[in-house]
Parts: structure tokens; C-alpha cells; sequence
């Protein structure tokens, strides 16, 4: 089952298999027992599929802004009886009652809600049933300094449109509404680099040498999670 629901994340560098790992698997403990599951920003639906395949007693449903990109998750969501995609705003979610959802999913989401990030998350609460889950998964922090270059440089192209960058201290005040907050770190700066060249196997033996020293890192120095370029996060309600 974990599997399946990893190959909803898409052909990503294997530099991320441990992200994609532990994402999967805080999304197979919270959805075990859900009935309602909720993606938000679910773009072209491939980890809309691969949720309504891996829990198909639970009611699916995505949620993206544009009609073209829904259109595809519609495509993508064939034949899965469970599931079902809706063009709209996430800032309203007003399908749902309050208390209504046991599980929602967001995947490279939270950057693309920066310009309000606490009033989605206000929504997103507000649906949340207690004890259920807010899990955001491949998001980028912007204390990393390869990410920050990355995107100013696209930011100077006009290619980053609605995303904006994610800092720590959003989180820390997200979290203060929940019960608990979890937050997995991955790919301090140099395995975040890696990411930028061609795979190979001397490359990706480095890589899981870096992932070593990375989680000594934060073992040691728990203070460098803010330098991981990338992470999940999940809030429980
Ligand atoms: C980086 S894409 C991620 C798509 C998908 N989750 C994935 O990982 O492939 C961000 C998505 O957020 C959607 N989005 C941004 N703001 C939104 C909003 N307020 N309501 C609904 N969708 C939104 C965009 O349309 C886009 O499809």
C-alpha cells in the first residue's frame, strides 16, 4: 500500500525517495481510519489517484484553482469510484462543515498559499476534525541557500507566479494552533545541490552519504533543520 501511494508523487529525483518515504508513510497512518479525505492544490492529480487507490473506503476528493489542470486530475482519476476533483479556491472550503474532514493533503502547496498562508490554514482547521491531519509534503525553506538563489533567479525570470518563499517562523506560528506539529527535514545544501546534475551511480552513492551526515546534522545541531531545503510537515488538529 505504501507504494502505491509513493508512486503518487511522481517521477522525483531519487534524491528525495526518503522524503517521499516519510510523507508517505505519516499519510498511511493518517489515512488508515479516515473516511474524508481532502487534497488541496492537487494540481494534475497524481497523488489524488494514488490516495483514492491506496484508501478506497475513504471518500477523495482534490481541489485545484484551474479548470485546465483539474481537467487532467479528472483524466488521472478514471475508474477510481472514490475520488473526484473540483475546480475551485482552497481559501473556501465551503463544501465542508466545520469538523467534516479526518484527513487533508497538500503537496507543494503551503508556498503557493504565501500570500495568506494563516487564512488557508484557518480554513483548512476549521474543516479538520479533532484529532485529524493537515499534512503538507515537499515544501521548500527559503533559510537554505541554494533554494533561496534558485527561486530569486526565477523569481527575477517571472516564473515563480504565485509561490513566494517559506521561512520557519510561518510554521512555528501555524503550529501554535494545533495540538501537535511534526516536521520532517531533508537535504541540507550540498545533497540539495546534487539534485542538479545528471543521476549517476557514483552521484547517487554521494547522496546517500550526504543523507547520513545530514541526519547527524540535525541530530546533532538540531538548529540546521532550518538549512534543509526541503520538508513535510504534519499538523494534527
Ligand atoms: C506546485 S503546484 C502542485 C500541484 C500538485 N500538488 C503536485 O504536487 O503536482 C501548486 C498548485 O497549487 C494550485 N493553487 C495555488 N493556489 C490555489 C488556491 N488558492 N486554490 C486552489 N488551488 C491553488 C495551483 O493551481 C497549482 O496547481
Amino acid at each position: 500500500m505504501l507504494t502505491l501511494l509513493q508512486k503518487g508523487f511522481g517521477h522525483r529525483s531519487p534524491y528525495d525517495a526518503p522524503l517521499i518515504h516519510a510523507a508517505a508513510n505519516s499519510i498511511w497512518q493518517a489515512g488508515r481510519d479516515a473516511r474524508t479525505i481532502l487534497e488541496v492544490c492537487c494540481g494534475h492529480g497524481d497523488l489524488l489517484a494514488g490516495l483514492a487507490a491506496t484508501f478506497p473506503d475513504a471518500s477523495v476528493t482534490g481541489m485545484d484553482q484551474f479548470v485546465g489542470t483539474v481537467k487532467i486530475a479528472a483524466e488521472r482519476i478514471q475508474g477510481l469510484a472514490n475520488a473526484r476533483v473540483k475546480a475551485a479556491d482552497v481559501m473556501h472550503l465551503d463544501e465542508w462543515g466545520d469538523d467534516s474532514v479526518d484527513l487533508i493533503v497538500g503537496q507543494a502547496t503551503l508556498h503557493h498559499l504565501t500570500h495568506n498562508p494563516y487564512a488557508a490554514i484557518d480554513e483548512f482547521f476549521r474543516v479538520l476534525r479533532p484529532g485529524g491531519k493537515c499534512i503538507f509534503t515537499f515544501e521548500p525553506l527559503s533559510h537554505n541557500h541554494f533554494v533561496n538563489a534558485v527561486r530569486s533567479y526565477r523569481n527575477a525570470k517571472g516564473l515563480l507566479l504565485d509561490e513566494s518563499n517559506l521561512y520557519i517562523n510561518t510554521l512555528e506560528r501555524i503550529a501554535l494552533k494545533f495540538t501537535s506539529t511534526e516536521v520532517q527535514c531533508f537535504n541540507l545544501s550540498w545533497s540539495y545541490l546534487l539534485k542538479a546534475f545528471p543521476r549517476s551511480a557514483v552521484l547517487l552513492h554521494l547522496g546517500s552519504a550526504l543523507r547520513k551526515m545530514d541526519e547527524v546534522r540535525f541530530k546533532l545541531w538540531p538548529q540546521s533543520l532550518r538549512k534543509a531545503a526541503n520538508f513535510n510537515v504534519v499538523f494534527t488538529k
